[in-house]
């Protein structure tokens, strides 16, 4: 079974000594929970994969402490200067040209020239990436293609047995993954997430490219079923029909509200949230209210989505 470490420096120094040893263990980031491993150690980084159920072709994000690790592992450039100065630590991701030189497993990257890093603002996240001193490769922790964690509980619910721990930091703050940011070429918008578009756009002082399906190999992780709860979920629902428990925003009737007050950010931090909890109820069918497209609103429709979409 996976052990549950507490949030205090005695877990921790067990969180970095299990990846030493080449074991997995989960821990908070102000997004989601990540699997990490020691993302220079292949067994260790395959048997993410493996704990995930997880296609090799999906390359994983590393997380590091500091820039000056980023900056060991990617070609850096002006703009990952301006984006990391205004919005690092947090919950945005930059893909830049690997440095093949610096030996981290070519599982991490699924053998793509270029690398997704990013520093977590999660105080726990960081004291454990700094008792390690190494990169960590972590995706969300949880089975591929299902709803993300956003407490140790639905990490322990979703991978139990398969990693060795998790370290229990609380419910994360943001709730949706981070932010990534395409910059090896064009400045490309390739996930939205925990930052919104227009605090980067107004960082970098230009409107961003938005990656679209029409160039899959650039995002190569954007499924279009993904976050899928066990129930069908109908989209843009004004009430619910029979059978269905509605999932609202804003002043409406319903079993469970995202944000009664419509604000965005505590829709963010209660939408995996409330997504397990109709789960774990066996929920048949969810309607959901529809959500405004703008700030964080944006990266809620993108997952809400990839929660509605066919099953693969
Ligand atoms: O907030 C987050 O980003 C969380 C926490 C744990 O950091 N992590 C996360 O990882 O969401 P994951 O594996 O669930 O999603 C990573 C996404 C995938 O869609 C993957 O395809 C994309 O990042 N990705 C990774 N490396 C890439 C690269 N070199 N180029 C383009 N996309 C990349
Ligand atoms: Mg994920």
């Amino acid at each position: 079974t996976t052990e549950v470490l507490n949030a205090d420096p005695k877990g921790f120094r067990r969180a970095a000594e299990i990846w030493r040893e080449g074991g997995l263990v989960a821990l908070p980031t102000e997004t989601v929970y990540g699997l990490g491993a020691d993302a220079r150690n292949d067994l260790a980084v395959a048997r993410i994969f493996e704990a995930k159920g997880r296609p090799k072709f999906n390359p994983l994000i590393v997380h590091v402490a500091d820039v000056a690790q980023a900056q060991a592992l990617v070609e850096w450039n002006d703009l990952a200067d301006r984006l990391a100065s205004a919005f690092w630590p947090g919950p945005l991701t930059l893909v830049l040209p690997l440095k093949p030189e610096f030996g981290l497993s070519p599982l991490v990257t699924a053998d793509l020239p270029t690398l997704a890093v990013r520093m977590p603002a999660h105080p726990v996240a960081r004291d454990i990436l700094q008792a390690f001193g190494g990169p960590i490769a972590a995706p969300s922790a949880n089975p591929s293609g299902k709803i993300s964690p956003t407490t140790a509980d639905h990490v322990v619910a979703g991978l139990n047995g398969k990693i060795e721990a998790v370290v229990d930091g609380g419910a994360c703050e943001v709730g949706l993954e981070s932010t990534i940011v395409g910059l090896s070429d064009q400045p490309m918008l390739l996930r939205p997430g925990g930052l919104p578009h227009e605090a980067l756009e107004a960082a970098l002082g230009e409107a961003l490219a938005i990656h679209t399906a029409a160039d899959p190999l650039v995002a190569p992780g954007q499924m279009t079923s993904h976050y899928a709860p066990g129930a069908p979920v109908r989209l843009n629902a004004s009430q619910k029909e029979q059978g269905e428990v509605m999932l609202g925003f804003g002043a409406v009737a319903c079993d469970l509200n995202l944000s009664e007050a419509g604000d965005l950010r505590e829709a963010a931090a209660n939408l995996f949230h409330h997504l397990h909890r109709l789960d774990a109820a066996q929920a048949k069918a969810i309607a959901v209210s529809p959500i405004p497209n703008q700030g964080l609103g944006v990266a809620i429709n993108d997952r809400l989505k990839r929660a509605a979409a066919p099953r693969g």
